[in-house]
């Protein structure tokens, strides 16, 4: 996968109808995805239990384009290798999730995978300024991590200006993730993201059996973030 600023759109499968995650991750892709969402959790780093690399890998034939990876666990360095080979294309892992950021981002990277680091709200921006060189997408949470459907904090949208402008020039993505809609897509772009997760507000009112809902949510989306950008 190659490195561009347009605004991507990354669907959360958490929000998807577990039963049917195959498809489902097949419907978001056909109804514009640019990437697929899979939110890791371990009952442990956060409040829930998700999936797991076995669950990755099986779910990567139905992915064709980007298989976007956010590792909510502690520790993250056992796990990297499976999830590589689950077929991720993106491994993000969280800066409040050990003691040696920079060694897992170096693994990531030594896995074939690109590197992602996320942090958490209450977290700055400065924990990464001296990992930027190991790194292709810094992952604002806009929510506290755990859950799908929560409230937008709206102080991320000045950490999202202060994450831009420390990175400068270096081809690195900017996403945001938790409470992302046509509402709030619009400042957080604005600020200078270029990948939005959204998981309720993609998957609201559709099914895989009536995916239409998908298309038009991802669309309004979009079209919100993309008036943003323009305006900025
Ligand atoms: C939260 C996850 C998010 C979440 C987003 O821990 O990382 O990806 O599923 O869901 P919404 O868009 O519903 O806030
Ligand atoms: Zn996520």
């Amino acid at each position: 996968m190659s490195f561009d600023r347009s605004v991507k759109i990354a669907p959360s499968i958490l929000s998807a109808d577990f039963a049917e995650l195959g498809a489902e991750c097949a419907a978001i892709e056909a109804a514009g995805a640019d990437w697929v969402h899979v939110d890791v959790m371990d009952g442990h780093f956060v409040p829930n239990l998700t999936i797991g690399p076995q669950v990755c890998k099986a779910l990567r034939p139905h992915v064709r384009k980007v298989m976007d990876v956010h590792l909510m666990i502690a520790p993250v360095d056992p796990y990297i290798a499976a999830f590589a080979e689950a077929g991720a294309d993106i491994l993000t892992a969280h800066a409040e999730a050990g003691p040696h950021l920079d060694r897992t981002l170096q693994a990531i990277r030594a896995a074939g995978c690109k590197a992602g680091v996320a942090l958490n709200p209450a977290t700055p921006v400065e924990a990464i300024r001296h990992v930027l060189d190991r790194l292709d997408l810094v992952l604002v949470m806009s929510v506290n991590p755990g859950f799908g459907g929560q409230a937008f904090i709206p102080a991320m949208v000045e950490k999202v200006r202060a994450l831009r402008a420390m990175i400068g020039n270096r081809p690195i993505n900017i996403q945001v993730d938790g409470g992302i809609n046509p509402q709030t897509a619009p400042a957080v772009c604005a600020a200078g993201a270029d990948v939005l997760v959204a998981g309720s507000a993609v998957f609201r009112g559709g099914t895989v059996a009536n995916p239409a809902p998908y298309g038009e949510n991802i669309r309004v989306l979009r079209a919100a973030a993309g008036a943003a950008r323009a305006a900025a």
